[in-house]
């Protein structure tokens, strides 16, 4: 059962470096020829820390999660500091889950011990793809054996692993991604992130699809892949939690629940987001993505938000759709009428029933079906208007 009973509060640190940048990737990462200096950022974090929860005060941290950009290139110290400084600063919950996002090369491995230590419970590793051919293509810098050898490790250092695929990769057939998906279950324990491959505009993958030089499934195709991939994971006790999540149940990442359910957490670090509830009001906060610039601020004034704005209740209700929407568990119906002050219209909600893109449970709540995922967005905007 996923606990929906205590006030969750997560923090999120977002360490923005990476080795190399990856042709798909958006994310906020990037890459230094010079050292980093590590001891330099971590004091900074420590601070940010401290002055949010200035603004915060009294919560009890239920999950932190260490993401990129690349945190397993991090000495394990400073893990540990950063730790220290949430712990410092806020109660920590007993049963707290501490997640950091791994590239899994052998050199990472070598530091899993160290963040255990340092108290991280769960790693999340970015596997990509089970075969070379595909890891080259992704650019990425480890190979098929090193990413499975640093899952092997990663099940001796932690109780909860999880890993991440890309698919709809060019060229790749529904029946080769089943075998794929068939041999990473045999290697999840509890735990898998499915990603549907994302042209995103400004990476160089952008241009190639662009110029026809990267050719992804036709969108017939990627339905199928989608479909696959929900047969495989159900059928082998991973069923979608989220629309890309699959999980044993009780070993959803209770971190990115609290993002989905619409709770509360604060983000630190360069280019890092938070939703926190200041007397009555939820404040949506966005730091400076520049690393250097984000340490400067750090620096001068305790923190790096560079946006702070109060989301008024149609922001915050459209939020909760939006995010509710992606969870298996659907949304209560009645949350949205509580934020926006107004029902969600009961016709829209039986054409879309009619349509086979969402369920009504017996209580009222909402959920999106399985044909309904792959047209989310479209599902959310007609709930909303
Ligand atoms: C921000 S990355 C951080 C993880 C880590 N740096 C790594 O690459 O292993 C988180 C995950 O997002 C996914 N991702 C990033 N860009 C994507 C894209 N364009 N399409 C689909 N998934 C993507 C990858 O699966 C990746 O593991
Ligand atoms: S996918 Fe991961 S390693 Fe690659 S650039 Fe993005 S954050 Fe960095």
């Amino acid at each position: 059962m996923i606990d929906t009973e205590r006030q969750a509060f997560g923090v999120y640190v977002h360490w923005p470096f990476c080795l190399s940048k990856c042709p798909y990737c958006d994310f906020n990462s990037h890459v230094r020829h010079a050292a980093i200096d590590e001891g330099r950022f971590t004091q900074a974090f420590a601070r940010e820390i401290e002055t949010t929860a200035a603004r915060a005060p009294g919560r009890e941290v239920t999950s932190i999660f260490l993401g990129g950009g690349t945190p397993s290139l991090m000495r394990p110290q400073s893990v540990g500091a950063i730790l220290d400084a949430i712990g410092k600063h806020w109660r920590i919950a007993r049963d707290v889950e501490v997640t950091l996002e791994a590239n899994p090369t052998s050199v990472e491995a070598t530091r899993f011990a160290g963040y255990r230590s340092a108290g991280v419970n769960r790693v999340s590793l970015g596997v990509q793809a089970l075969n070379d051919a595909s890891l080259k293509q992704l650019g990425r810098l480890h190979s098929a054996r090193e990413a499975l050898d640093a899952v092997a490790i990663a099940r001796q250092c932690f109780a909860r692993y999880s890993f991440d695929l890309i698919y709809a990769r060019p060229d790749q057939t529904p029946a080769m991604w089943a075998d794929e998906l068939a041999l990473a279950i045999k290697q999840a324990a509890e735990h898998l992130s499915l990603y549907q491959l994302t042209i995103e505009q400004g990476t160089p993958f952008f241009g190639l699809h662009a110029a026809g030089k990267l050719k992804t499934p036709d969108e017939a195709t990627a339905r199928t892949l989608y479909d696959v991939t929900q047969e495989v994971c159900a059928k082998h006790g991973l069923p979608a939690y989220e629309i890309s999540n699959h999980a044993r149940k009780g070993a959803e990442c209770r971190h990115n629940l609290v993002y989905w359910r619409g709770e509360e957490y604060a983000g630190i670090g360069p280019g890092a987001h938070g939703r926190l509830d200041i007397n009555g009001e939820r404040h949506a906060t966005a730091t400076e993505k520049r690393p250097e610039a984000w340490l400067m601020r750090v620096e001068a004034n305790g923190h790096g938000v560079i946006t702070d704005d109060v989301l008024n209740r149609e922001e915050r209700a459209d939020e909760f759709l939006l995010m509710g929407l992606r969870l298996a568990e659907g949304i209560d119906p009645r949350r949205y009428k509580a934020l926006s002050g107004r029902a969600i219209d009961e016709q829209r909600i039986a054409v879309l029933r009619e349509e086979g893109a969402i369920t009504v449970d017996p209580d009222g709540r909402l959920r999106v079906t399985q044909a309904g995922f792959p047209v989310l967005d479209a599902v959310v905007a007609d709930l909303a208007a």
